[in-house]
């Protein structure tokens, strides 16, 4: 055999003896026990204290906050979508603070000795998983934060821990009515708001087959001054509450009437701008939640009325968020295409 021929074979029987000593020497004897791992450490990891409590273990203390959570949106189970606790208020668990390194049985704990953040910026934090953007799969609903919230705060009116429950919706503490004791007191109404609930005067809202709920906080809020019109809280004044609702629900089982004025092209413009209020007011204006006015069935002066009002005095969280950034034609247009449509 030529002399460099054996140099070379010697050369590669060095360097394959040198990579298995290495590999020997190297590799600690539980690798591979579990796939490409080193099986001692599974137990170390075990040992250590959880990181992340899981959601159940809030149950005991947060009792109310996990009932909400638990029956909301973000938990749903059947689908593999859980948006636990820990994802938006941190571990419970402290282990990568102690300065003790990683592995560590005493890292901070909630509540002892670890104060979990109350997010205060909820736009950043929803907005992780929910705003639109392209590939993001559309099973999990995405906004365009701009036309949706504007910059408005997302716990403005989704509640944060059931996000598909709204805030308003929370609020209101009236009840539901008795129509036929409504009826009995509703004839001081009549002058202005119409024998059946609906106004002659475009400049008097109409009050039949308004929503509820909507309507009996409408009465106790000319009550206590929160809405001001100076007729509307002197016929207030001396209501009760449960005579507000009995009121409240005779006029909501009344039967709607259209304002029907119209003025078609700017209601055409109207419906294309009404998109942004389905969400609330319904399609076509005709609200599904008792707390939330339908907006078919109004007059466009009173509409237009109270859009502006929204600007200035009238207060309502939501509201007052839509109509700042609305102009003069907008709103008219808008009432002009509730004006418009059919009620029912
Ligand atoms: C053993 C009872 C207990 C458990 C379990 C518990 N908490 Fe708390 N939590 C408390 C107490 C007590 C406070 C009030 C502490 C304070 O004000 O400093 C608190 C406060 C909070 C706060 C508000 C922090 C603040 O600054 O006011 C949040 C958020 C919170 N807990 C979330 C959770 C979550 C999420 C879990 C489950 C992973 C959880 N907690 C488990 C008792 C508990
Ligand atoms: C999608 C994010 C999210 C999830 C999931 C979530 N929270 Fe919250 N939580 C918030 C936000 C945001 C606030 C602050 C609300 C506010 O400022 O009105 C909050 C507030 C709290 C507070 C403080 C309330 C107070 O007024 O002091 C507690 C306690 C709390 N959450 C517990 C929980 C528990 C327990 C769970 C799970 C069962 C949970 N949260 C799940 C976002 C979330
Ligand atoms: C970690 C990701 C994540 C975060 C953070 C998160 N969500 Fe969600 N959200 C989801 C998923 C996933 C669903 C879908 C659950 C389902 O379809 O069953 C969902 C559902 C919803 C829905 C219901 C959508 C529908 O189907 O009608 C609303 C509303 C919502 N989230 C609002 C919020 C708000 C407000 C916040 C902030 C407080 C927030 N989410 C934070 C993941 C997230
Ligand atoms: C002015 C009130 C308001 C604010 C602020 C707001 N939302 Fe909503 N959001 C709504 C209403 C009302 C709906 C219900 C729409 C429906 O059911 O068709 C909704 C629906 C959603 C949905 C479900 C969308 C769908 O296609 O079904 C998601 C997700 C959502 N909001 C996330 C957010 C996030 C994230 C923020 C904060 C950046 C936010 N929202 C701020 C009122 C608001
Ligand atoms: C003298 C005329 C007058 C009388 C009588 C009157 N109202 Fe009114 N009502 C008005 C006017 C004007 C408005 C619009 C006020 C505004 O813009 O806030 C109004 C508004 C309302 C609203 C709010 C409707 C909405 O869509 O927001 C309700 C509810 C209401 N009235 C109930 C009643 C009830 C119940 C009675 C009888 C006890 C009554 N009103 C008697 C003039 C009257
Ligand atoms: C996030 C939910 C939400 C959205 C979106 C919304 N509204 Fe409203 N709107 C409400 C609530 C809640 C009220 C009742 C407020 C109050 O009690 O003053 C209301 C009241 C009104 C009223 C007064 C009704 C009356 O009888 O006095 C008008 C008019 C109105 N909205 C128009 C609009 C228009 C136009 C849009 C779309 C550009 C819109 N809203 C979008 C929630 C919403």
């Amino acid at each position: 055999m030529p002399k460099h021929i054996t140099r070379l074979l010697l050369v590669i029987v060095l360097a394959a003896v040198l990579a298995y000593v290495g590999k020997q020497w190297l590799t600690v004897e539980s690798f591979y026990r579990f796939g490409h791992y080193r099986g001692n450490s599974v137990a170390e990891i075990a040992s250590d204290k959880p990181k992340y409590a899981t959601p159940k273990s809030c149950e005991t203390c947060h009792a109310a906050k996990y009932a909400e959570w638990s029956r909301g949106v973000h938990n749903n189970p059947e689908q593999g979508k859980v948006v636990k606790c820990e994802v938006c208020h941190g571990a419970a668990g402290g282990r990568d603070k102690n300065p003790n390194g990683y592995n560590s049985a005493t890292g901070a704990e909630h509540p002892k000795n670890l104060k979990l953040e109350i997010p205060a910026d909820t736009v950043r934090q929803c907005t992780l998983c929910h705003e639109q953007m392209p590939g993001r799969p559309l099973q999990q609903k995405q906004i365009v934060v701009a036309t949706h919230a504007g910059t408005q705060q997302c716990k403005v009116c989704h509640n944060v821990h059931s996000p598909r429950t709204f805030v308003g919706a929370l609020a209101s503490t009236s009840k539901p009515g008795n129509p036929a004791a409504g009826k009995a007191i509703a004839a001081d109404c009549a002058a202005c708001h119409g024998k059946l609930g609906i106004s002659e005067d475009a400049s008097i809202p109409s009050l039949a087959g308004q929503t509820e709920i909507y309507l009996a906080d409408a009465i106790k809020a000319y009550k206590k001054g929160l809405r001001k019109d100076e007729t509307m809280m002197s016929m207030a004044k001396d209501l009760s509450d449960s005579a507000s609702e009995n009121l409240a629900a005779y006029f909501a089982s009344l039967t709607c009437k259209s304002a029907q004025d119209g003025e078609t092209p700017a209601a055409a413009r109207g419906q294309v701008l009404a998109k942004k209020c389905a969400s609330c007011h319904g399609e076509n204006g005709i609200s599904k939640q008792a707390m939330w006015p339908s907006l078919a069935g109004l007059s466009k002066p009173y509409l237009e009325k109270a859009l502006k009002s929204y600007k200035a005095e009238r207060k309502n969280g939501m509201m007052n968020n839509i109509a700042k950034n609305m102009s003069d034609a907008d709103m008219a247009d808008l009432a002009s295409y509730y004006a418009n449509v059919a009620c029912r």
